[in-house]
């Protein structure tokens, strides 16, 4: 029978805005901290419940683990110094993400250092740090040495489940690979009580086969699942469909933290994560500029603006990210990479708030709305941009004089748009220097602008 005090609460929390809410966000009401609820915030403080939501059991909340320092760095040319990974590691915590996989603490004894220092100098922010670990003794024991001093250390122990990777990287059977997830995962949970599995190629795996590993990395201590599309095979559908099996299949999946890690080999990579969230993942492991091996991971900031843009359609699912950090992230991570990140990349890109044409500069000058489905600030940015070029209107050409001290009568903004016609033809954009000597020089061709 239904018990009614987790009834009335349940109701409570729709009332309140529909967030749903697990057994042990129950427990903590039930046992008499919840009073009221007001708003997620209000409800996770009232139910003491800061650390049901950082363990990813509030079902409104999705915990980011970034993964940029490990899975990011291992991009081609992307190596950072320790000093460099210890200032983006600090950046990631004003980002205020909730798991920082800080590297691959046996790959070298560089990368254990890097990580122990990550691990002692974020203390007291209340982040997780992770280190890699193949499953097995030497690797998890490096990782043990490398996040043990974190204020929440994390080991994350993965082994390939795909018969492809069994077959031809290890040379081994599916019995004998689920005995390493036991034996491994069982090893690392006697060092630390928080411990994520990955299915190393998991949606190139049997999905029988894979609900038995999860079985088995669950049985063993495994407090995270993670189910990687290590080579972006996946589609949103089917990456769904595969989180809707394993939380119909696996026995105990309901009591530990659901991870979707996705690669954007054929460009899906954000829309794979969400299709994850839709189907009950409460982590998902991204990168900052979707860095990343090959073509790259799933960039945190398109699915982190991507739930806060669309809560209509995502259900209220919220992240703890401050996404006003995100572009200061973004030109960080880029500046220490040497990697650039793309003009018309999402939300970080140089042109992600820029308008040129006509049209729209037409329309953003009457109302924003009409062309931004999420506001510049909101990322860091301190303003929308718009670009004059040949396919900027009389109103765009208008509204940039007078942002830069030129109030044009008509006659005067006909004859300053025929010269910035001109111009514009020859050139792709036109700077404010120019535009400002076409409109006090009265000459057409600024040459020596
Ligand atoms: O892509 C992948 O499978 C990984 C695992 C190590 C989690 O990065
Ligand atoms: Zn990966």
């Amino acid at each position: 029978m239904a018990d009614p005090a987790a009834m009335s609460l349940k109701q409570l929390a729709n009332d309140a805005g529909a967030y749903e809410f697990d057994k042990s966000t129950l427990y903590a009401a039930r046992s008499g901290k919840l009073k009221e609820v007001k708003s997620l915030m209000q409800l996770a403080n009232d139910a003491g419940a800061s650390t049901v939501a950082q363990s990813g059991k509030l079902k409104g909340v999705i915990r980011i683990f970034d993964t940029t320092l490990r899975d990011g760095e291992q991009s081609p040319g992307a190596t950072m110094t320790t000093e460099e990974k210890i200032q983006v590691a600090h950046q990631l915590v004003r980002l205020n993400v909730d798991t920082i996989e800080a590297g691959f603490p046996a790959a070298s004894p560089g990368d254990l250092l890097a990580v122990r220092e990550i691990a002692r100098t974020t203390r007291g922010n209340d982040v997780a740090i992770a280190g890699l670990a193949r499953a097995s003794v030497s690797d998890i024991d490096a990782a043990w040495e490398a996040v043990c001093d974190a204020e929440r250390p994390v080991i994350h122990v993965f082994l390939a489940t795909s018969d492809i990777h069994l077959k031809h990287k290890f040379n081994i059977d599916r019995e004998e690979a689920l005995q390493r997830v036991k034996n491994m995962v069982r090893y690392a949970r006697n060092l630390c009580s928080t411990i994520e599995f990955s299915a190393e190629d998991a949606t190139r795996s049997d999905w029988d086969y894979l609900c038995r590993i999860f079985e088995t990395a669950i049985a063993s201590g495994a407090t995270t699942i993670n189910v990687p599309d290590t080579v972006g095979y996946t589609s949103p559908q089917e990456y769904e469909a595969l989180f809707n099996y394993l939380r119909n299949r696996v026995p105990g999946i309901e009591d530990v933290v659901l991870s979707a890690h996705c690669h954007n080999d054929l460009g899906m990579a954000t829309a794979n994560t969400l299709a994850a969230i839709k189907a009950g993942a409460r982590q998902v492991e991204v990168t900052i500029n979707g860095l990343g091996e090959r073509a790259g991971n799933t960039a945190m900031e398109e699915v982190v603006m991507a739930l806060r843009t669309r809560p209509d359609y995502f259900g209220n699912i919220t992240t703890r990210i401050d996404t006003q950090e995100f572009l200061a992230t973004s030109r960080m991570v880029s500046r220490l990479t040497g990697i650039p990140v793309q003009p018309n990349k999402a939300i970080v890109g140089e042109n992600a708030f820029a308008h040129e044409a006509e049209i729209q500069q037409e329309g953003m000058l009457k109302n924003p709305l009409t062309y931004e489905i999420m506001t510049p600030q909101s990322i860091g940015w301190s303003n929308r941009k718009l670009v004059m070029g040949k396919h900027s209107g009389r109103h765009g050409l208008d509204a940039r004089l007078r942002q830069l001290g030129h109030k044009l009568d008509a006659d005067q903004l006909k004859v300053a748009y025929s010269r910035f016609i001109a111009l514009a033809n020859e050139k792709k954009h036109i700077t404010d220097a120019e535009l400002l000597y076409i409109v006090e020089s009265g000459k057409e061709t600024p040459a020596a602008v």
